[in-house]
């Protein structure tokens, strides 16, 4: 089925949505292992005995690839794989083919990346409940705004620390409960920590930003339900927690986030993730959870933002969808940094942000008064991605994969 490794680019992919972006974001290659290795290009799956590896190439990290090689006056060693293929085979029957000897079981070694069905995890994606994401977002959007430059800008996070200490009353594992004060905003962010059982200095991120802002209203009355943006997310982040608090410890430390200040710049999320970097915290991995309610491209349907996220853990969210969600997603952008993830990506941190649509086919009613529950919105698509979070609170926390 495949030929050999050529030169040239074949054919280009990544793009599911074309239009929107004019130049596509990254390329599937196949491509020499030890080149990838040397470049330090998360290799997403491997064949030993063929020395080919299976990525997720930028366009940077192409030109890296091609430098090096001209350098040793060689040609690509990389071909790009076509969107026919990637459909119809999996990595694994990709680099089967490439196999020239009779390959011994072992010879496919998955290399970061590999979610294996656990019946675990589909019991706990089971509890997520479109009744209970309602609720919350019910109670976070009664309140006038979660406005961080308000008079009483902790007057929301004094009240949801204590419907989460309550929550958290039943947990089954370890918690530590803080609200983090900020040295840019007079409004507090809050973590739960699951500490992990054998692994606590790796760490898991699981968030979204609490406050909320009403863009043409400025001072202390104005109205801000912000339901969509962002107690969906929100939401997701505290049903996520309440079904791992009734499982087994974690290996790794798991942590969720309720943001301060994302609204006015990020001011929350960078300071936390400044902290944890020159702290040399072990962050494995974030999860952006950031509008999450209204399916403007369609019910299950999400974006996957690539710019201020990492290649190899977007497979991994795409791996976990196949898995585990049955949605579909579309790769897109944002175009600059329009959540917490951007905070932890600036630090060197591997991020995601699976998101409600694309950005053009999102919710247009944020920041105003009527960002409000309404016919638009959906629960059981919002769903989806507390189970995101509960496939990272319970795969990831429990296994060896690094990202890039
Ligand atoms: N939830 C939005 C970001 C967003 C909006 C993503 C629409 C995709 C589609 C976020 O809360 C926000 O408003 N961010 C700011 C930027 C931030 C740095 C102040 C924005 O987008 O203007
Ligand atoms: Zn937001």
């Amino acid at each position: 089925m495949m030929g050999i490794i050529a030169c040239l680019v074949l054919c280009h992919n990544g793009n599911a949505h074309p239009g929107h972006l004019e130049n596509f974001q990254y390329k599937t290659v196949l491509a020499d292992l030890s080149l990838l290795k040397m470049l330090n290009i998360p290799v997403l799956y491997e064949s030993q005995s063929t020395g080919v590896g299976y990525a997720v190439i930028t366009p940077i990290m192409q030109l890296r690839m091609q430098e090096a090689n001209h350098r040793i006056g060689r040609c690509g060693s990389f071909e790009a794989l076509d969107d026919e293929t990637i459909r119809n085979s999996s990595p694994q029957e990709i680099l089967k083919s490439l196999e020239i000897v009779d390959h011994q079981q072992n010879a496919l070694t998955p290399f970061h990346i590999l979610v294996e069905k656990n019946e675990n995890i589909l019991a706990a994606l089971d509890e997520v409940s479109a009744d209970q994401l309602k609720q919350t977002v019910t109670w976070f959007s009664g309140f006038p705004n979660r406005y961080n430059q308000s008079p009483e800008p902790n007057k929301f996070g004094e009240a949801f620390i204590v419907k989460l200490k309550e929550m958290l009353a039943a947990s089954k594992v370890p918690y530590e409960i803080d609200m983090i004060s900020h040295q840019n905003t007079p409004q507090k962010s809050i973590r739960v920590r699951l500490p992990g059982r054998t692994r606590p200095d790796e760490v898991i991120v699981l968030g979204g930003h609490m406050d909320s802002i009403n863009s043409s209203s400025w001072g202390g009355t104005m109205i801000a339900p912000g339901a969509d943006d962002n107690a969906s997310g929100c939401a997701n982040v505290m049903e996520t927690l309440r079904i791992v608090s009734q499982k087994d410890q974690p290996e790794r430390t798991v942590e969720f986030f309720w943001y301060a200040g994302e609204e006015s710049g990020l001011l929350g999320s960078a300071e936390i993730a400044k902290a944890y970097k020159a702290q040399s915290k072990k962050v494995i991995g974030v999860l952006q959870l950031d509008m999450t309610l209204q399916p403007g491209a369609g019910e299950f349907v999400l974006g996957s933002m690539t710019d201020f996220t990492s290649a190899s853990m977007r497979e991994y969210l795409k791996q976990i969808n196949s898995i585990y969600i049955g949605g579909k997603i579309i790769d897109d952008k944002c175009g600059y940094g329009c959540s917490d993830h951007a905070s932890w990506h600036r630090q060197g941190y591997p991020a995601i942000m699976p998101f409600e649509a694309t950005f053009k086919t999102s919710n247009s009613k944020i920041h105003t008064s009527s960002d409000v529950i309404s016919s638009l919105s959906n629960f059981n698509h919002s769903a989806m991605f507390a189970k995101i979070a509960v496939v990272m609170a319970m795969d990831l926390a429990n296994s060896e994969t690094v990202f890039q």
